[in-house]
Formats: C-alpha cells, structure tokens, sequence
C-alpha cells in the first residue's frame, strides 16, 4: 500500500510517521509513506502555495495550482482509490472506515491549512473528506498523522502479534477487555484470578463478557450499531 501526503508544513509529520510501528512497517516494505511538500508545485517564483480570500474576509486560502499540479503529478504515476482531504467538515473517522482504507493500493491526503483550501479542490479533486472529531485543529496535518497510523497498524504483518490488531477496542464495536502484566500482585492490588487460571477457554468467555459490561458502562452508544 502507498499513502501519500500533501502538506505545506512537512516537518509536522516527520515524527509520528518515523517511530514505532509505523517506522518498522515501512522499513519491512508493507507500506510506503511519502510524504510532499505543496511549495514544490508550485510555479510561484516566491513558493507562495496560499493567497488572500475573494470576498475579502480574515485568513489565507490554499491556492488551487500547487494542489492541481501535485495530484495530477502523482496520477500519472499510479492510479488512486481515493483523495482524501482532512477536515472538520468531513464524515467522522471511525475503525470501520480505517478498515476499509487499510484494504486500498493507494491513497492520497491532502491536508488543509491556514483558513482552508480553494472551494474547487474539493469540487474536482477530492473523493472524501474525512474529520477526526468536533473540534478544530491548526491544520490538517495531525488529522492525517492519526488517519495514516490508524490504516497502517492493520495492515497484515504490521503488528507482530497478529491477533493483537484484531483484540483492539471498536474492532467489534466493543471497548478491548483491560489488561494486565506481572506482578499478579502489587501493593495489595490483585488482577483478576481468572488470568491466572491458565484456562483459556474461561478467559476468552470473560473477556467477552467484560468487554460488554465496559461498553454497556462507558460507551453504550457503540452497541446501537450491534
Ligand atoms: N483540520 C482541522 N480540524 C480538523 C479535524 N477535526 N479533523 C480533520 N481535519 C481537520
């Protein structure tokens, strides 16, 4: 799978992209991450990628011409299931669209910044856009951060333990079952003798069973869609 992204702040994404699980799925060749500065399509002598808004109101506007060039560029080198810009307008991101990403060749993100991108962008370029809460970010670059770590971590082989991805809270519309590590005992505070049982079979049922109860307590929302 290939993710590539358009930012005019290419730094914002230099760490969350190059640790961890991420670093290591792209080193074992699983996925490739490229990320691409805006000002290098743009023809502006001064690599101006933005310009005041018509209308006249606060704020600067990413221009059309730099994104123009910078998706078509990348068009003609391979076809795209999807150009997504991030933001707060956008469907609500959830693990079932991380899913459904995570399945796709490639991908392109466009992230927003200053007051936002040329109405046209979204018109003619843009197949999806897609908001990671009710709430207002800088820009789109930690929306796309959090997007591309969410598709890469379930792609097969990214995680070790390839069960894990699967145990993970809203994979089944229900918050994953709390977990524990050694000692079994600290300062008086017990894990629940059932782990140490050694039954699996009674875990399993257990685990289930208090997945549920946390849901029905914490998030009874996720249940509606059960
Ligand atoms: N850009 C700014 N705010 C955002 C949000 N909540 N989700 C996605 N992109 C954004």
């Amino acid at each position: 799978m290939r993710i590539d992204i358009l930012t005019v702040v290419p730094e914002l994404l230099d760490s969350p992209l190059n640790e961890s699980i991420l670093k290591r799925a792209q080193n074992a060749g699983l996925v490739e991450i490229c990320v691409h500065n805006l000002r290098d399509y743009t023809e502006d002598k001064h690599r101006r990628v933005d310009d005041y808004p018509f209308g006249g109101d606060a704020g600067m506007v990413i221009r059309v011409e730099p994104v123009f060039n910078a998706v078509n560029h990348l068009k003609s080198e391979r076809d795209y299931d999807e150009v997504i810009y991030t933001s707060p307008d956008g469907e609500n991101y959830s693990q079932r669209e991380a899913n459904r990403l995570s399945t796709l060749k490639n991908i392109i993100i466009l992230c927003g910044h200053y007051k936002g991108i040329d109405h046209r962008i979204r018109e003619h370029l843009i197949t999806k856009e897609i908001s990671i809460g009710d709430y207002v970010l800088t820009g789109g670059e930690l929306a796309a951060a959090v997007i591309t770590d969410s598709i890469v971590r379930i792609v097969p082989g990214a995680i070790g333990d390839e069960t894990s991805a699967l145990t993970d809270s809203f994979q089944d519309n229900l918050l994953a079952p709390p977990v524990y590590t050694r000692p079994a005992e600290f300062n008086g505070w017990k894990v629940p003798e059932i782990l140490l049982s050694g039954n699996f079979g009674k875990i399993k049922k257990w685990q289930e069973q208090i997945s549920l109860e946390r849901t029905k307590l914490l998030r009874p929302d996720l249940l509606k869609d059960k």
